[in-house]
């Protein structure tokens, strides 16, 4: 909903029904609950994409009771463009609402030039923070995460410094992504005797990506963090978008895409097969390949993109029919195994 102040600036009236139909889902063993769908700002929200439609998408988001937005420093192109557009679009439209929502970021990838610029330092996880804040526009996120594992930097190094943004109060929660399970092991051991709250691991879920079953998921169970499963579409992959070949404007069609055409082309005769699985369910392929992880108890979220407000609606709609028969579960089986 959209009000219009005295400037003739156009605010934003969050939807009062905002809480009714989502489901929350707790993180880890934490105190804190997390929409069961989250939104993703990796690609839509740069600096070479329209503003409005990524204010639209947030909007969209917040109204569906989708609380929770994920960030990183080098989202964009270009990089820190996506948190500078999120800080624009906070300070017009969520500001008021700061306390209903649970805003994330991340370093450990590429970011600026030179030695500390990347990786796990804590010169570079520190400063990196202090600086996606200010183009935030926020005082404190309330979960930060390490990107990637670094190999090279003392993992003590890394997680003393994420301690030490929890301690300086920029961060209330950390997490970590992409780490395999004996390094998140570890990982959650040393934060542990550090007092810091160690609650999600940002980890790839999807039908067509499925490493965190061999034994991630078990090790959360045993450290008490909960999991986030991000690209849970593959990318668009798991949706009905590419059944028809390649449209223009898609992800599969842009120069800067990470998803390959190649890719989509080699998995078409799996794609069809699900989503004749889906419309038997009576959903949308996006809606199956959403309820498909959520079937895990230990992913607290799955956290997806959307290029418009309608893709969001639609993938929410996954939250109405989350259950599958074992004849389902086995007919997806063969064709993703
Ligand atoms: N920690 C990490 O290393 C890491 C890595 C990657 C992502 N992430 C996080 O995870 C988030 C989600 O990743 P992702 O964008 O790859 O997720 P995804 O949900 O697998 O893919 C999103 C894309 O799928 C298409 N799509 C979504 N719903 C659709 C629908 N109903 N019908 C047709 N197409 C639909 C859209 O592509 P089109 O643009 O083609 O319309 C959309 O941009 C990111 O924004 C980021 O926050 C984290």
């Amino acid at each position: 909903m959209q009000i219009n102040d005295k400037s003739g600036v156009q605010n934003y009236l969050a939807d009062s029904k905002r809480y009714e139909s989502m489901t929350y889902k707790r993180a880890g063993k934490s105190g804190v609950l997390l929409p069961a769908m989250s939104i993703g700002l990796w690609h839509n929200f740069g600096f070479i994409d329209n503003l409005q439609k990524g204010r639209n998408i947030l909007r969209t988001a917040f109204d569906l009771g989708i609380t929770h937005f994920d960030l990183a420093n080098n989202y964009g192109p270009p990089y820190g463009s996506a948190e500078e557009n999120f800080g624009t679009i906070y300070k017009n439209d969520f500001k008021s609402y700061r306390d209903e929502l649970f805003i994330a970021t991340k370093a450990g990838y590429d970011m600026w030039p030179g030695p500390y610029g990347n990786n796990g330092s804590r010169k570079y996880l520190i400063s990196s923070l202090d600086q996606s804040l200010k183009r935030m526009g926020l005082d404190y996120v309330d979960i930060f995460y390490h990107h990637r594992p670094d190999y090279e930097t003392p993992l003590e190094e890394t997680m003393g410094a994420l301690a030490d943004i929890v301690r300086q109060g920029k961060a209330l929660y950390v997490g970590i992504s992409n780490y395999q399970p004996a390094e998140t092991q570890k990982a959650a051991k040393i934060l542990k005797a550090l007092n810091v709250p160690f609650i999600l691991h940002q980890a790839r879920y999807s039908m067509f990506e499925r490493w965190i079953e061999d034994s991630l998921l078990n090790t959360l169970e045993e450290t008490g963090a909960g999991c986030i499963a991000f690209s849970p579409l593959a990318q668009g992959m798991l949706t009905d978008k590419y059944i028809n070949g390649i449209p223009e404007g898609s992800r599969a069609s842009k120069d800067l895409s990470y998803l390959d055409k190649d890719v989509v082309s080699n998995h078409i005769g799996k794609i069809q097969k699900l989503n004749a699985i889906a419309k038997n369910r009576g959903q949308k392929l996006s809606q199956m390949a959403i309820a498909w992880i959520l079937r895990q108890q230990q992913v607290a979220s799955v956290l997806v993109g959307a290029s418009s407000p309608n893709q969001l609606k639609e993938n929410a709609k996954a939250l109405d029919n989350l259950i599958f028969t074992s004849e389902e579960l086995s007919a997806i089986e063969k064709i993703i195994s």
